[in-house]
């Protein structure tokens, strides 16, 4: 490809305007004529799903955001940054969109699991790291979603209204520290408003921030569709509309908007720079996919978080006399949350099956669910066998609907899942504006079970559910908007019962519409979808009792609850802090009959824990990836040790949350109220405990810091400390840093985190830990009455500890001159 400079002087007017938006869904505009060719992109934070959202290839799910962040782990997430690379080889994809910093405000956002943390400095720097890591391998990352996207209310609208001072401070900050430390490729501008103005058509943001002030020389990108205009966005420097074909830069658009050459060439020139750097990648390399596996299971080892352990229950011996797992999270694989991060998994573990590998075959092992988490009824994909005996379901691709007598499959293929959204399905036989289209999935259901069976049907289209015939579900005549796939576009799911029998074999038969047939009247390019399913009728009364029972008879009970991806996932935030359905009279039934309890909980975000003093031991296990079955029977049995610290504040209610007041839309406004007091900022401000602090997470062993040193070096601060392990086993500690100004003019968090290192430990040895902070990010606030940084003369408190409300050792430093400054 020739230099950009050559190009844009050899590209016709047309192909300059092609080149400022998507092809499709997943690629950019290719020019053969000049050898421009098309980059293809994918999501996500946690992984590479790869360029087809329909029926898409296996990947490594790595854990959730914040899992990765509580690892606190910088070379780990590093590596796990490489390997996402390396998976992106595999996938034939240049660039990554992710990984996501955006601010946990509250423990309801929606894509709270996908974000790292409420800190923007933990934040900035996870995301430094995993940038660097995917680029060493010439793969391309996409910071998103650039900013203030902090919750999924009124996500396409809502305008964030904040002080200059939060923004800096907060909000910009995790991004201007990973453009700083690791220039990622591109830049995902959010969909929302910020002081009344759609990001995405910001000059103030987007030139005189991130362009004159960063000095950030990649490619501005829009969330998909989210490009409202064709001149103001292309003025403020939106370099490329996602995805394609065009909604807002057609040839007449910008024709009738005048849009200036210059300003189409501005933005062309960011867009081939994009293109030329992902040219680097050798798509022909071999890699080996159980690499990232090892490195997922490390991940999700270091990522948990031991929260109590009373009495040293943990770690548990393999030779118990007798054990039961219990709960609704046990038998699932909440390898992830949900939206567009989630990807279709190498293989699932699950809690049960990975505690009974390691249990002694000595051990009687006993399993109740007690009761059911899912919103919806569960995917059923792998429990299907389609029309042709294989595992799955059969999707057979109509032009005309079933009253078309014998009509013809344009296509069959067969799915794993009965999760089906065809966003970017494509096919020979259908031309690529044919929105409309028909499909009969079937498959065969052999129960396990005499029972009453719960079926689900929730669709963006229309969709009928028969069984052996029989309608079971109308999903057609009469819809319920509901927030049906992760835009929140489809409908309710719609339930139907039915009687069905152990070992008899059940055709289900979905007839389903594209999303031109809806009759909620939502417009969409995308071809729609059906998500359907089926579980035994729940009998909660009769389920709790079972499993409280059960309970009585052990020596032990691991309780597995928590959320799923469908409780946390783009396009709705939560409305509830608590654990769905009857997890909590679940958990006190069974920590009531047995004084052994130990608890996994998996969610990407904080839940209430009423029941807090009643289980002995508390593990905390987010949404673990493809290893987060093995990687809770690590913990739970020893074989490693855990090590992952919250990175997040753990509040005891809602209530408690600084973001309470002000968390959703009013009107399509929402004010970040709590200011830069946002997580432990607040807590620790004013004085109110939280369940669990920031930082916070318990080992098998203990450790001790000691001997704090602190010196400059030019323009940094280098913090040394001792770090010893004092207890009897092999283990690892984050040293946590946090630095706070002795006589702020301003009003000050009571302190920040300013930098931490992981270092592993064996018993007895000690180990000297080293940081170097640079001065002015750790002394400087955003001084609004100039719009300036501003470092003030003063004396610096240093803290050392291991979490936030735990620090060890203190020391001072002195600032020697006041200075303000800008550009980084
Ligand atoms: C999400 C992005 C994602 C994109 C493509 C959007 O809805 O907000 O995070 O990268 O879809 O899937």
């Amino acid at each position: 490809m020739l230099e950009t400079d050559k190009l844009l002087k050899e590209l016709t007017i047309d192909e300059k305007i092609n080149l400022l938006a998507g092809y499709d869904f997943w690629h950019t505009y290719a020019i053969p004529r000049l050898d421009i060719p098309s980059i293809s992109v994918s999501d996500g934070p946690n992984g590479v799903r790869g360029v087809k959202f329909f029926n898409g290839e296996p990947s490594t799910c790595f854990p959730c955001g914040t899992g990765l962040a509580a690892s606190f782990n910088k070379e780990l997430i590093l590596k796990c940054g490489e390997l996402m690379g390396k998976e992106a080889k595999l996938k034939k994809v240049n660039l990554i969109l992710g990984p996501t910093c955006n601010i946990l405000r509250s423990p309801l956002g929606g894509r709270g699991f996908e974000s790292y943390s409420e800190d923007p400095y933990l934040s900035g720097i996870i995301t430094s790291y995993l940038v660097e890591g995917i680029q060493k391998e010439n793969i391309l990352a996409c910071l998103k979603h650039f900013v203030c996207n902090d919750q999924e209310k009124d996500r396409k609208i809502v305008n964030v209204k904040l002080t200059d001072r939060s923004f800096r401070e907060v909000y910009l900050k995790p991004f201007q520290l990973a453009i700083k430390n690791s220039n990622p490729g591109s830049l995902m501008i959010a969909y929302n408003k910020v002081q009344g103005e759609y990001i995405s058509e910001s000059k103030s943001i987007i030139q005189d921030i991130v362009r004159d002030e960063w000095k950030y020389d990649g490619c501005l990108m829009s969330d998909w569709f989210g490009t409202n205009s064709a001149k103001k966005a292309l003025d403020a420097g939106l370099n490329l509309e996602m995805p394609g074909p065009t909604i807002q830069r057609t040839k007449a658009q910008i024709d009738d908007e005048k849009v200036s050459e210059d300003v189409i060439n501005e933005n062309v020139k960011y867009v081939l720079d994009m293109v030329k750097k992902a040219e680097k990648v050798n798509f022909d390399e071999e890699i080996d996919e159980s690499d990232s596996l090892a490195v997922a299971r490390q991940i999700g080892d270091e990522s948990i978080v031991l929260l109590k352990n009373d009495e040293k229950t943990l770690p548990l011996s393999k030779n118990v006399k007798s054990i039961a797992i219990i709960g609704p999270n046990a038998k699932a694989s909440q390898e992830s949350g949900g939206g567009s991060a989630t990807l279709p998994t190498r293989y699932k573990t699950t809690p049960i099956q990975s505690i009974k590998e390691k249990l002694s075959k000595a051990t009687e092992i006993f399993y109740e669910q007690g009761c059911q988490l899912d919103k919806n009824v569960p995917d059923i994909g792998p429990l299907l066998i389609d029309e042709f005996g294989k595992p799955g379901v059969s999707a057979n691709f109509y032009h005309e609907p079933e009253t078309t007598k014998d009509r013809k499959p344009f296509e069959t293929i067969n799915l794993n899942t009965s999760q089906i959204f065809l966003a970017d399905f494509k096919s020979p036989q259908l031309p690529v504006d044919q929105a409309l289209y028909y499909v009969e999935f079937i498959s065969y259901f052999t129960p396990d079970e005499t029972a009453e069976y719960e079926f689900g049907c929730s669709t963006l289209g229309t969709a009928e559910l028969f069984v052996n015939d029989r309608l079971l579900i109308d999903n057609k005549t009469k819809q319920v908007k509901g927030d049906a796939f992760f835009l929140a576009m489809g409908t309710i799911e719609e339930k139907g019962y039915i009687h069905l029998n152990k070992g008899e074999k059940y055709q289900i038969k979905i007839l389903f519409g594209t999303t031109p047939t809806n009759k909620l009247g939502i417009n969409r390019a995308e071809s729609g979808g059906v998500y359907f399913g089926c579980r035994k009728r729940a009998k909660p009364e009769e389920d709790l009792q079972k499993a409280i029972e059960l309970s009585k008879k052990v020596d032990y009970v691991i309780l597995c609850v928590g959320l799923s991806k469908e409780w946390e996932t783009e396009g709705t935030d939560r409305t509830t802090m608590n654990l769905p359905g009857n997890s909590n009279k679940l958990i006190e039934g069974v920590c009531q009959a047995n004084k052994n309890v130990i608890l996994i909980n998996q969610s990407g975000t904080p839940i209430t824990m009423p029941w807090v003093n009643l289980p002995k031991a508390i593990v905390h296990a987010w949404y673990g990836g493809n290893e987060l079955g093995n990687s809770i029977a690590n913990v739970i049995f020893g074989d490693a040790n855990p090590s992952g610290k919250l990175s997040m504040t753990w509040p005891k209610k809602l209530e408690d949350n600084p973001s309470y007041l002000h968390f959703g839309s009013n009107n399509g406004q929402v004010w970040y109220g709590e200011d830069v007091f946002v997580g432990y900022k607040y807590y620790e401000k004013v004085n109110l405990k939280p369940l669990y602090p920031f930082g916070f997470g318990l080992s098998y062993t203990e450790f001790e810091i000691s001997n704090l040193n602190i010196n400059k070096k030019d323009d940094n601060l280098v913090v040394t400390v001792d770090v010893k392990n004092i207890g009897d086993v092999e283990g690892s500690e984050v040293v946590q840093v946090y630095i706070a100004q002795s006589n702020p003019k301003e009003v000050r968090p009571v302190k920040d985190l300013k930098d931490f290192n992981k270092v592993n430990l064996k018993p007895n040895e000690t180990k000297s830990v080293k940081f170097e902070i640079s001065i002015k990010e750790a002394t400087s606030y955003w001084n609004e009455s100039i719009n300036k940084w501003q470092s003030d003369k003063d004396e610096f408190k240093v803290f050392v500890g291991n979490s936030s409300d735990n620090i060890s050792i203190g020391g001072t430093f002195n600032t020697e001159a006041t200075f303000t400054w800008l550009s980084v």
